[in-house]
Order: structure tokens, then sequence, then C-alpha cells
């Protein structure tokens, strides 16, 4: 995910440039550029680092031109770099991207084959130098919609030529691209806030749609070249309500881009009909994959909850055993490593202290490393011997949502792909399994739907002191988690715990009124757990059920049912958790609490 901009018109382009990076820099900032015309001829300047160093880095010269191009990065191929930030530039040409080339490897390679050369190792120059390969023989629309034809991914382009400096050309697909509207001055960006203080009419462009911008005109065509009328409308957000796309807050805005993380997470990792993983892009091996014996997860918070889950997923579907520790402890103890292990260190920020001691704890012990990590260029990235990226874009929030349900997809591909290598489950099985995964999306925002019913169920709930969350299987530590979250942003005191456990002493708070929340899949586990229903049932306990079931028991047995429409019972653990994290965030929010950045907590904490 990525931030990008344009601009044409009368008034100092790249100032205005920068001012619109700035506020897409939610969006991504580990490096940034820009490109502008000086004397008929591309300009830019770029740098690793965050806008303020950009800002720095530009003179007078560039501030008296009226057409800029601009990109806040946030890194998904190749590390944050000089060379790796936007704009690329080829013959004459320069382009910002936000998105994924999947096919730019092989693009790359005919691309060089014709005596292109490379000065980046991002998906994105492969667009720029296709595009110059085109204009050679035709004009700069077509040569675009020529050279978008080939791509496979998702992309935002935004792109001017110093042939025609009279435009700048911006196309869509699975990425959002938003055009401003003055009278003679034109405005493109990944998102409204970018030129919100100058613009509010603004037209949204849909997947496959290229908008030609002049100073004094705008054209919008389809990727055929057929024009479509589209008229601007104006928008009523303040600019800060516009930074977090219309939300109130990052948290409750990441909650709801989880559909499309999770699809950033599968694309280009899973063949769509399921018959395919690529795994070597993590950098391991059909061999290394197929010779591992044993597997440690590690982590920290919630993204040690994503290990647990993993546990349950490896074990059952790849056959391996996995042990799961928290960071901090794995780093302290004793561990008798045994041949061909594979330790995985599951970071959203690939910077938590503990969870790097421990990968390399076990890289000094000959171990090989993994990490499933969501920031390219962090040190657990760097630093272990192999690196699957979630993709899921800049958490913002303090508390994990969309980085920990993208983990869980990085672990169920994971998984299949050991199994697979292992040949110890049929064909016909995985790919079923795998193409599951592509509805998982599409799924997520179904739950969403839910949000109405769940703030109903939180002005119900935010004034109880404790609370009880029980699952088992799979189940439980979406339990764990459901838990932490409620506890991280509202201040209840919450607990998770295996729902086979709560006999073992956590009923013995059980009361009149006492909420305990249980997380139900229709799996072998459903009639043990609906025994644990009954038990609090006894006890007056205010149950609260949350169920891809639908039997009649359960419901009669709920104090509050929430019907969740399940896939299988690996990929349940995503749908499950989405309601939780809603209904944390609505308790929070009607506690008052500052719920992107609760009290006494960091993002990443760096240090023991
Ligand atoms: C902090 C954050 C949590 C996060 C944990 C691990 O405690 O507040 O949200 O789960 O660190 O972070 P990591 O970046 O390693 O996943």
């Amino acid at each position: 995910m990525c931030g990008i901009i344009g601009y044409i018109g009368n008034k100092n382009a790249v100032e205005i440039t920068i001012e619109g990076l700035k506020k897409l820099e939610y969006r991504g900032y580990d490096s940034a550029g820009i490109a502008t015309l000086i004397n008929g001829k591309i300009h830019t300047v770029k740098c690793k680092g965050k806008i303020k160093k950009l800002e720095a880095l530009i003179d007078e010269k560039l501030k008296r031109t009226k057409i800029a191009i601009g990109h806040t990065r946030w890194a998904t191929h190749g590390k944050p770099s000089n060379e790796n930030a936007h704009p690329h530039c080829s013959g004459g040409i320069a382009l910002v991207h936000n998105g994924i080339i999947e096919n730019y490897a092989e693009l790359k390679k005919e691309l060089k084959d014709n005596g292109y050369k490379f000065i980046s190792e991002t998906d994105t120059e492969v667009i720029v130098h296709l595009i110059k390969k085109y204009r050679d023989k035709m004009p700069l629309e077509e040569a675009v919609r020529t050279a978008v034809s080939q791509l496979k991914g998702s992309y935002a382009l935004v792109i001017m030529d110093e042939q025609e400096p009279e435009k700048i050309i911006g196309v869509r697909m699975e990425s959002p691209l938003v055009v401003g509207v003055l009278e003679d001055e034109k405005f493109i960006a990944s998102d409204v806030p970018a030129f919100l203080n100058y613009c509010s009419r603004v037209i949204f462009l849909e997947d496959g749609e290229m908008a030609i911008l002049k100073k004094n005109e705008i054209k919008i065509y389809d990727l055929k070249g057929e024009e479509r009328e589209k008229k601007p409308i104006s928008i009523t957000w303040t600019a800060s309500m516009a930074e977090k796309g219309g939300f109130k807050h990052f948290m409750i805005k990441e909650i709801y881009e989880q559909p499309r993380a999770i699809a950033d997470t599968i694309r280009g990792r899973v063949l769509p009909d399921g018959s395919k993983i690529n795994y070597e892009e993590w950098g391991l091996t059909k061999n290394e994959l197929s010779l591992i014996k044993k597997i440690y997860l590690v982590a920290c918070g919630t993204s040690y909850h994503a290990c647990l889950i993993g546990k349950y997923m490896i074990e059952k579907i790849a056959g391996i055993p996995v042990e799961v520790d928290i960071a901090s402890e794995f780093r302290y103890r004793e561990v008798p490593f045994e041949k061909d292990s594979l330790l995985i260190a599951i970071t959203q920020s690939g910077e938590t202290a503990d969870t790097l001691a421990a990968l390399r704890y076990a890289k000094k012990s000959g171990i090989k490393t993994l990490t499933i990590c969501n920031v390219l260029g962090s040190t657990a990235s760097r630093e272990a011997d192999a690196v699957f990226y979630t993709h899921s874009g800049p958490e913002i929030g303090v508390a994990s949502t969309k980085a920990f349900t993208s983990q869980i997809v990085a672990l169920y591909i994971f998984a299949f792909a050991c199994s697979i290598t292992r040949k110890n489950t049929s064909h016909m099985i995985h790919k079923k399994f795998l193409k599951e995964l592509f509805l998982l999306p599409r799924m997520a925002e179904e739950v969403l739907k839910l949000d109405d019913k769940i703030q109903q169920l939180a002005k119900e709930l935010y004034r109880k002191p404790n609370f009880l969350y029980l699952g088992r299987g799979l189940n439980y530590p979406v339990a764990l988690e459901g838990a932490l979250k409620l506890k991280e942003i509202s201040y209840i005191h919450a607990e998770g715990y295996a729902a086979g456990e709560m006999k073992h002493g956590p009923i013995a708070l059980v009361e009149e009124g006492f909420p305990v929340i249980f997380i139900v899949s229709d799996d072998p586990y459903l009639e043990k757990t609906l025994s644990n229903i009954e038990e609090i049932k006894a006890r007056d306990g205010f149950i609260i059920t949350f169920s891809s079931s639908k039997r009649d028991k359960l419901k009669k047995l709920s104090d509050r049912f929430i019907y969740v429409e399940g896939l299988n019972s690996y990929l349940n653990t995503v749908l499950f958790s989405i309601p939780l994290q809603l209904l944390a965030y609505h308790v929070a929010l009607l506690r008052g609490c500052d719920v992107d950045q609760p009290r006494n907590l960091a993002k990443s904490v760096t240090v023991e």
C-alpha cells in the first residue's frame, strides 16, 4: 500500500505534491519521491525515509513547475532504498505505482532480453519500461492501455511523459484512485485528503478506468479506449475524516480493510484454481520444505495468537509437530533443538525485540529461520533465512487487526505448502482447501455487515467489569485474541480460556449476569462446547455466542446469538476474529477510550 498523487495546473506543482504526500503518509512512509518537468525534461527527486527528508531536497528551481507526480512508499518488492523509491523512469516517462504486479518476473525477463536496464528491485519498474516500449510506436494513451493489458495483479498508476507534457494519465485496477476537478487545475491521488485543501469536487475511478488529466479538461476512458461519462461529485468530509477514509479511527478503518488485506496476502501466492503454491518466493526450496521435521513458532502479543492458530493448522494439515512459544520465554529457554527444524518468527513490524532475539537464538543454534512479517526491509525480514510477507499494508492502530488475520492466511498457505511437498494428502483435497481461500475476502466482507448488531451488543455490555472468552480447538486462540483485544483498548479485564479448561478455575468467577463469550464452529467440538454453555447457563452467566452453526439448542441456550457464516474451521478463525475486533472497538468507544493509542501500549515494542 502506497500513496500517490499528481497535479497539473497553474500553481506550484511540487509544493502541492509534497503537501499531498504528507496527507498520504499514513499509507506508507519508507521512501518517497516526486517527478516534474524542467525545461521539458523529466526531473526526479527521491529518497529513502519520510516525506520531510524529501522536502529538504527540493530546491528553488523545482518550485516553479506546473506539473508533478509523487509517491510515498510501503515497500512490497525491493527493500526501502533510494533506487527502489518511486517515481521510476524510462525514456522520458515517469511513473508512480500502488499495488502488486504478480507477473513482473516474466515481464522483467522479457524486457531485459530486449535490452532494457533495470536499476531497482521493484515490480513497478517493469511497467514504466513496458509503456516506453509501446510509446515508441504509438501515442502515450494507447501505449499505457497496451502495457496494462499485460499486467496481472493490482495497480493504480499515475504517469507523465516529456513528449506529451500537457497531460497526466491515471489508471486503476484494484487499487484506489480519485481525480480532483477544478476549472483550470486537476489532481489525481490514492485518496481524497491528498488534495482536499484545494478541491472537493471529485471523480472516483473504477477498476479498468483511465483518466486523462489536462489543465482545462478531464476525460475518463475504459481500457478499450471508449470514453465514459462521469460527473464530479462534491464531498463533504473534513480533511482529517478523509485521511482515515471517512472512518473515525485507524483501528476501525483497518478492521474494514481486512477483505482487501487478506486478498493481498493471497495474491500471487496461490493459483486461483488451488493447483499450486508459489513458495519459492519466500526463499525456501521444495526440498527444504519437505525435510522439515519440527517447527517452532515464536512471537509476542497478537502475533503469538496467530502462532497458536498456526500450530493447529500445521499439525493437522501437514502432520509436522509444532511447538509454540512466547518469544520472551523462548529466548531464555534451553531449547534442545532437533535437526531439520524450522523456526518461524511471526511479527507484523519485524522489529519486536524479543521476537528478534528468539530468531537470532535459533540462527545461532544452526536452525533454519522463516519470518512471517508485514514490513518489507524490517530487521526480521533482513535477518531471517526466508520471508513470507503478509502485504496487508501499514497498520497504524496500536491494536493489531488486519495484520493478525493476514498472518493466519499466511500460515494456512504455509501449512498447505508443507503438506503438498510431503504428498501426505491427495491433490484434490489440497485444491479444494486452497480454492476456498479465495472465498475468504468476500466472506470477510459479509461478516463486516454484522457491525450494527455488534454495536447494539456493545451497548448492553460496555459497563461489565469482567469478561470470559471461551473456545475449543482452533477457536481457543481466537478466544485469547478476542479477550486481548477487549483488554487492550477498553481496559476491561478479560480472559480467554480453552472451553474445556473452564471447569478448572474460571468457572468460579461466574455469577448472575457475568458475560461469557463462546466462539463455536460447526465442527466435532460443537457437542462438547454445548456442555460448557450449559454449565455457564446453570450458574446464570450471560451467554453471548458467535457461531457458524445455527443449531437450535445453541440459540436457545444463548442470551445473545450472532451467526457468522463460515468456511472451513481453519478459515473460520479469521471470520470469528472480525466480530470480536468490532466488539472490542465499540465497547472501547462507549467507554471513551483512545482506541488508536491505548494507554501504556506501543505499536512496536523494540525493548525487552
Ligand atoms: C505490541 C503491539 C501488539 C503486537 C505485538 C507484537 O504489543 O501492541 O499489537 O501484536 O507488539 O508485535 P509484532 O510487530 O511483533 O507483531
